[in-house]
């Protein structure tokens, strides 16, 4: 087992969760050696010597063998993992924009460069999704996995249903909270969702997709009246990700709201946390549940990653060799 010696891109909210994970950590023989970040002004919380301000000078640091990339722009960080992966360097990040966005180059270029690239954290944050999706259902087949998979609307959605908070107040709380993503248009709209769910196909289904291909409607419409009725009804309002395998063999996958019944597992799943439940040909239903966004839980996911690292784990995307004919069926969704 070697040291891995970390290049970290990103001194935000789950950059800074990172950095006191990994110091609580001291069984993982993982450290920060750097941090590339933009804003030379800033106060940080660390000695001047860890930053760097030169993306090519920490990408290029030989005493640097691992970059973990937690930067917001999408595009910054494609060129960030697209570099590493071509010197070598095995990428973790939490990018789910630049995953969805760039998902078949990024996993041509890891079997071309023999690099891996681990993204548990851009999916569910602290739940174990991807490696679960691509490892577990290897041999026993995905039939559906659907859930709640965005921890801000889901916050916003419960603070309205639970609370009876305006819209405004519940996002400007989950932005404070440091769960929404900078712009939170891309939590509200869907968007975010949408670029987990590419996430989700590509390992439970072996199907990679556009994040443009998959229908999608968001929360930002949802009016006071529209929450009102779902709330004298007892119903609870939720925004579910979902994909599933139909009888043809082709998948349907979209983002919508939905009305839940208060029996559903999913309605009682509440604030920021994510439920994704499956279900397979002989495991039947299962549900995960735990915290969906912020600091310390997408941090855990990160260092999972890492370890995960240390036994020269990487993703094999079988399934994506298995299912050559896959389709998205976007016709055949049906609105819950
Ligand atoms: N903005 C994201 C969410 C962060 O609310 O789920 C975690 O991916």
């Amino acid at each position: 087992r070697t040291t891995i010696s970390i290049g970290l891109f990103g001194f935000g909210c789950v950059g800074q969760g990172l950095h006191e994970v990994l110091e609580r950590t001291p069984g993982l023989r993982a450290r920060i050696a750097r941090i590339g970040v933009k804003n030379r002004t800033k106060a940080r919380a660390l000695p001047a010597e860890y930053f760097s301000f030169d993306r090519d000078d920490l990408l290029y640091d030989p005493a640097v063998n691992v970059i973990v990339e937690l930067i917001d722009d999408a595009d910054e960080a494609y060129q960030i993992v697209k570099t590493a992966l071509h010197l070598g360097k095995a990428v973790v990040t939490a990018n789910k924009k630049m995953l969805a966005e760039h998902l078949p180059e990024l996993i041509a270029l890891q079997r071309s460069t023999g690099t891996p690239l681990l993204y548990e954290a851009a999916a569910c944050a602290s739940l174990p999704v991807i490696r679960n999706l691509e490892e577990y259902y290897d041999t026993d087949l995905l039939d559906s996995v659907e859930g709640i998979i965005n921890g801000s609307t889901n916050y916003i959605l419960t603070a309205m249903h639970r609370d009876a908070l305006p819209f405004a107040e519940a996002l400007a709380r989950a932005q404070a909270l440091g769960f929404a993503e900078s712009n939170p248009a891309l939590d509200v709209q869907g968007l975010d969702a949408r670029n987990k769910l590419v996430l989700l196909l590509a390992h439970a289904f072996g199907l990679v997709v556009g994040p443009e291909e998959l229908l999608t409607v968001g929360i930002d419409n949802i009016s006071p009246l529209a929450a009102a009725y779902a709330r004298e009804r007892g119903l609870t309002l939720k925004l579910l990700a979902e994909a599933r395998r139909l009888p043809d063999g082709g998948i349907a996958a979209a983002v919508l709201p939905a009305l839940l019944a208060p029996e559903h597992e999913l309605a009682r799943v509440q604030d920021e946390y994510n439920g994704l439940i499956t279900q397979s040909g002989f495991a039947d239903r299962q549900f995960f549940l735990g915290r969906g966004a912020g600091a310390f839980p997408t941090a855990s996911a990160v260092l999972s990653d890492l370890s995960a690292l240390t036994y020269g784990y990487r993703y094999e995307y079988k399934k994506l060799h298995q299912n050559q004919a896959l389709a998205l069926r976007p016709e055949a969704t049906e609105l819950d």
